[in-house]
């Protein structure tokens, strides 16, 4: 998949500027191609000796060469390459990227480039976190760059592990998925996610715990592998823009409903990760409800309606429809019940009686079964591994 594809490596200043040789020695083995382009601060961490004996290149670094003063051309490297992996990539380059600041023969590759450009942050987890890194990584993200981070980085609820470069070999096997055709090239997946809000009155609501972890993994693992996706997703405090990413927020389940059930006909695969609430209030104020001494309040529940019933009813034969059991007794029965009653093709069933798994927490433990009897059941992993499994599982489908 990578045999032949030409790279531009642009290497910054981070102390995983080491990691670049291995980098480059995995991609020559996939019989790539690779040109670096250093700056001036990446040269403190790695020499151009090592760089250009991997590569078998010269290793471009200025605008001129100290020889014999001939040109080396940014524009010219943006039409020779297949991709630009920027790896490691500093909050500093990354901002520089960001705002087009060209002091440096990388960036102006960088802005002259043709090709897709993957960039693999390196830093600190404070630098990382900090609202200017985050504000221009979003901002590359919508310049329709691919940032290439651990599952960690923008999952993870605590500051460790944010900020590392994702490891070579990961990053060459996400380079592979977006050469490769897979299974989900141009399809077009539809995926809620995240809890709904059901309002009492202007300032109460019924809702649930969902972070929209889950769901946002999975929109990651899509598109990762070529597919577009339709998120539709409820009141959640996380962000992953990419190009190939459709956001729609909404807030109840009447308004997942109505988002869910017009996109539906135009996907290929539905996966429901939302939690969808079950009941809303049957009247909502219009003024904030008063407590009346300690006289307790009746508040009267009407059923929502039930997405993936819907979307099981209006099912055509070339569309899978997947979705989530999120159980705390009789897990699997249950599950197997949902599975027929919703006619899905496919269940992913967590269960709050596993630890580590369900609700807000970087890891999940899932078990699938499908409309056809078949059941696999996967121990406790990271969110994005399971997502991973899950969309690995949806293609021998689809
Ligand atoms: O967001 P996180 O914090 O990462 O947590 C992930 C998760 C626990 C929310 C996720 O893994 C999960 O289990 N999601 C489904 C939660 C749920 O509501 O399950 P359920 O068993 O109540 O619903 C069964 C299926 O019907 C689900 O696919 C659900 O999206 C769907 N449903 C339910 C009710 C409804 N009115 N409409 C629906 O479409």
């Amino acid at each position: 998949m990578l045999k032949g594809k030409k790279i531009v490596l642009g290497i910054t200043g981070s102390i995983a500027a080491y990691k670049a040789a291995y980098l480059i020695r995995a991609l020559i083995k996939k019989g790539a191609e690779v040109q670096v382009v250093i700056t001036p601060a990446g040269k403190e961490f790695i020499t151009p000796t090592t760089l250009s004996a991997l590569t078998n290149k010269p290793v471009v670094s200025h605008f001129f060469s100290t020889d014999d003063g001939s040109w080396h051309s940014h524009v010219d490297l943006g039409l020779w390459a297949d991709c630009m992996v920027v790896a490691p990539a500093t909050a500093a380059s990354i901002g520089k990227m960001a705002h087009g600041i060209a002091d440096n023969m990388l960036i102006t590759t960088y802005l002259a480039m043709k090709a897709p450009v993957f960039i693999a942050p390196a830093m600190d987890a404070d630098m990382y976190a900090h609202p200017s890194t985050q504000r221009n990584l979003e901002l590359l993200k919508s310049y329709g760059n691919h940032i290439i981070e651990p599952a960690t980085g923008f999952l993870a609820s605590t500051l460790e592990g944010k900020g590392r470069m994702e490891e070579p070999d990961e990053i060459v096997r996400q380079l592979e998925l977006f050469f490769s055709e897979t299974p989900f090239s141009k399809k077009k997946i539809l995926i809620t996610v995240g809890p709904t809000y059901e309002k009492l009155d202007p300032v109460r609501f019924l809702g649930n715990h969902s972070s929209g972890k889950m769901g946002f993994a999975l929109a990651k693992a899509c598109v990762m592998r070529g597919a577009s996706v339709i998120l539709i997703a409820g009141p959640v405090a996380m962000h992953y823009s990419h190009p190939l990413i459709e956001r729609i927020d909404v807030e109840s389940a009447e308004e997942m409903y109505d988002a869910a059930v017009s996109r539906f006909p135009e996907t290929a695969v539905a996966i429901l990760c939302a939690a969808v609430a079950d009941f809303r209030p049957a009247q909502v104020a219009t003024e904030k409800i008063k407590r009346d001494g300690d006289r307790p309040l009746n508040i009267e529940l009407v059923a929502n309606p039930d997405i993936a019933a819907a979307l099981g009813r209006q099912k055509r034969s070339d569309q899978l429809l997947v979705g989530f059991a999120l159980e705390t007794d009789h897990a699997e029965a249950n599950a197997q019940e949902k599975l027929r009653k919703k006619n899905l093709d496919l269940i992913v069933l967590n269960s709050l009686k596993d630890e580590g798994a369900g609700f807000k927490t970087d890891t999940n433990k899932i078990t699938l079964i499908a409309a056809s009897g078949e059941k696999k059941e996967f121990p406790l992993k990271s969110k994005q591994e399971v997502a991973n499994d899950i969309i690995e599982e949806i293609g021998k489908r689809i």
